[in-house]
């Protein structure tokens, strides 16, 4: 039997910082309020001329490197986003052609901050049924290109960036991904809006331009929402893998807020300094918030072999899932 196992991972944000304080400056809110009602402190934003290909490009790069694989070995791209610098070609597209991957499949998948989740689980399947050897997994959002900048509802959460995981199939040792769940509950689907173009209709230039989307969130009532989730599709996986509570080494959760992550936390009883934060550095980066704490944990030399480790996020759809791995 063939599991997947990750062997290299990357990440890349911009250089551009975007503290509370300059936060201040252009709404009406506090560093005090976003850091004690997020955890916020600071978040990467993309300037003119950057485009989420520039950092998932040099993500993957990073993670193909620290494998020592050539992009010509990869089979299959995904890129979770749904802030693609084009429709199509798709980001992950242009990936594999950047990577000389020729040959490989590329699709990029939305589903929002679960994105990479949802990504690993496909990559998981096709690894172990499809022949396929190799496959790089990314999550990836310039958030900041669909923030409504007077917003203070939403402008102070979000910021950009991209991750990478390199997968390979490996004859069952019992390390790599345990188990993969994803779940889906569309009728909440209003919480959370990102509408775009609206393509039932044809709009007029008009209503184009007045209607330059951004990100709505009903952020109340989605959090009760997100803890719940986090937590249920989490014990789901560890109940399953028969893996207790306390075995887990590192929880990666996806980063949209510090009392979300420390009230999942707290349910799951997941050991103190064992669940990995990043928020208040990046803000909420959607599909790329868990790739790029795998990465860091990773590049900290935190992870072990050995190490059991838990994903798990939670976003737009609504769509939430968990990975659990034994690295
Ligand atoms: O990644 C996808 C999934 N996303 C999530 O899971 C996010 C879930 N939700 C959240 O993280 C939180 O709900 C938020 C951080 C978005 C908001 O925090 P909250 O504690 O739920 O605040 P609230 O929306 O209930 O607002 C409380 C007060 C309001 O004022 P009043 O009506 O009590 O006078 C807001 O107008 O805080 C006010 N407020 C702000 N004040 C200063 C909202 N945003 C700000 C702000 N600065 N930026």
């Amino acid at each position: 039997m063939k599991r997947a196992r990750i062997v290299g991972t990357g990440m890349a944000v911009p250089d551009k910082i975007l503290t509370n304080a300059d936060l201040e400056k252009i709404v009406d809110t506090t560093d005090e309020w976003i850091v004690s009602r997020t955890g916020i402190r600071e978040r990467r934003i993309a300037s003119e001329g950057e485009s989420l290909f520039d950092f998932a490009l040099a993500a993957a790069e990073r993670a193909l490197e620290m494998a020592g694989i050539a992009g010509s070995e990869v089979d299959l791209v995904i890129c979770a986003t749904f802030s693609s610098d084009l429709v199509f070609p798709t980001t992950s597209a242009r990936i594999q052609a950047a990577i000389g991957a020729s040959g490989a499949a590329a699709f990029d998948l939305s589903a929002a901050c679960t994105g990479f989740i949802y990504g690993l689980g496909i990559a998981d399947r096709f690894l172990r049924t499809d022949g396929a050897r190799t496959a790089l997994v990314l999550g990836g959002e310039l958030l900041s290109r669909f923030t409504d900048w007077t917003d203070r509802d939403t402008c102070v959460l979000f910021g950009d960036g991209a991750g990478a995981a390199l997968l390979r199939a490996e004859d069952d040792a019992g390390h790599g991904l345990l188990d993969v769940r994803m779940h889906c509950d569309g009728s909440l689907g209003d919480l959370i809006r990102l509408p775009a173009c609206d393509n039932r209709k044809s709009p007029s230039l008009g209503e184009l331009e007045a209607d330059r989307s951004f990100i709505k969130m009903r952020g109340n009532e989605t959090f009760k929402i997100a803890v719940r989730s986090l937590a249920e599709v989490s014990d789901e996986v560890l109940k399953d893998a028969g893996i207790a509570h306390e075995e887990v080494n590192w929880f990666i959760p996806h980063q949209a807020n510090r009392r979300i992550i420390d009230a999942v936390g707290r349910r799951l009883e997941i050991r103190d300094g064992h669940t990995y934060v990043n928020i208040d550095r990046y803000g909420n980066t959607s599909a790329a918030s868990v790739p790029i704490a795998l990465d860091e944990l990773n590049r900290a030399g935190k992870l072990a072999k050995g190490d059991i480790v838990l994903c798990a996020a939670f976003g737009g759809g609504l769509v939430w899932g968990a990975g659990l791995l034994r690295w």
